[in-house]
């Protein structure tokens, strides 16, 4: 950890804090008086989340490969003696969106980026923590995708949907301990890297298009993510567990 605080509050661990959802997750839970701990593969975007914070002294910050053993363990130690109040696993990104080719070291390359970047990074390090999380006020959040609810985007969306899946099945395991687990499912969301890599295309014509499936007219913003999982992640939001909640402009209408 590179910051150090004299009161051990339990954290709040957002995976993939670095940069966009995770980014504004891990300042708004700063601004609510919580101690944070980010994780991510890069220093410089972990260190720009701690430096751009309302309260630097509360972001700790752990560069390590969530989707690895030696991650999930590096992020365990980060942690050390202290609870976990919360996690929150919003790494991912767009590993195996488009179909692979048929060559089964092309499928066995995609299949596997899509499982590690956007299931494994949840699953891992949520287990490793476990037996940390404070009874009765934990929570889980993952963040899934609503490619994972309408099977959009190969791998991808398989995915998603698996870590949804994990999330009901955590749920059902976790409930006698007070502990909620839940999965927000965002739609489209600009100001974040995902579509940086990955060959998109224009991605004005893709923001476009997006906007013009959902009922409000825009796409959206991490704060409007930030939203829902400072609801889930809050005392009040202790009933709501092995959901799957659209967080999307109404683009999908889940039930
Ligand atoms: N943007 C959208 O429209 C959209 C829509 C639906 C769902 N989502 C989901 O929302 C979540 C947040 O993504 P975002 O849109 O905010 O994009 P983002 O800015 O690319 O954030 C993803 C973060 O995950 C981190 N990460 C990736 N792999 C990691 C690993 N193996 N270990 C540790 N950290 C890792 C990345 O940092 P490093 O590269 O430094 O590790 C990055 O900071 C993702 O799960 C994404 O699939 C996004």
């Amino acid at each position: 950890m590179t910051t150090s605080s004299s009161v051990s509050l339990p954290l709040i661990v957002v995976i993939g804090g670095g940069t966009g959802m995770g980014r504004d997750i891990a300042h708004d839970q700063v601004t609510l008086g919580r101690d944070v701990l980010i994780v991510g593969r890069r220093a410089e975007s972990l260190k720009e989340v701690a430096r751009s914070s309302s309260a630097p002294q509360r972001v700790f910050t752990v560069v390590a490969d969530a989707s690895t053993a030696d991650g999930a363990a590096a992020i365990s130690d980060a942690v050390g003696h202290r609870r976990v109040q919360g996690i929150v696993a919003a790494a991912g990104g767009q590993g195996g969106f488009k179909q692979p080719g048929q060559a089964p070291e092309d499928l066995d390359d995609a299949w596997s980026t899509a499982l590690r970047v956007n299931l494994f990074t949840a699953v891992l390090p949520v287990e490793t923590l476990l037996p940390k999380m404070l009874d009765n006020e934990g929570r889980v959040v993952l963040i899934g995708s609503t490619a994972g609810i309408e099977g959009a985007g190969g791998p991808y969306a398989t995915a998603k949907a698996a870590l949804a899946g994990y999330g009901r099945e955590l749920a059902r395991r976790v409930g006698e301990r007070g502990i909620t687990s839940n999965t927000i499912a965002p739609g489209f969301v600009d100001n974040t890297e995902f579509f940086e890599s990955g060959g998109f295309g224009d991605s004005s014509t893709m923001t476009d298009a997006a906007a013009a499936r959902t009922l409000i007219g825009r796409v959206g913003r991490p704060r409007d993510v930030t939203a829902s999982v400072r609801w889930l992640l809050s005392k009040d939001g202790g009933w709501i567990t092995g959901q799957v909640i659209a967080v999307d402009g109404g683009t999908v209408m889940v039930q």
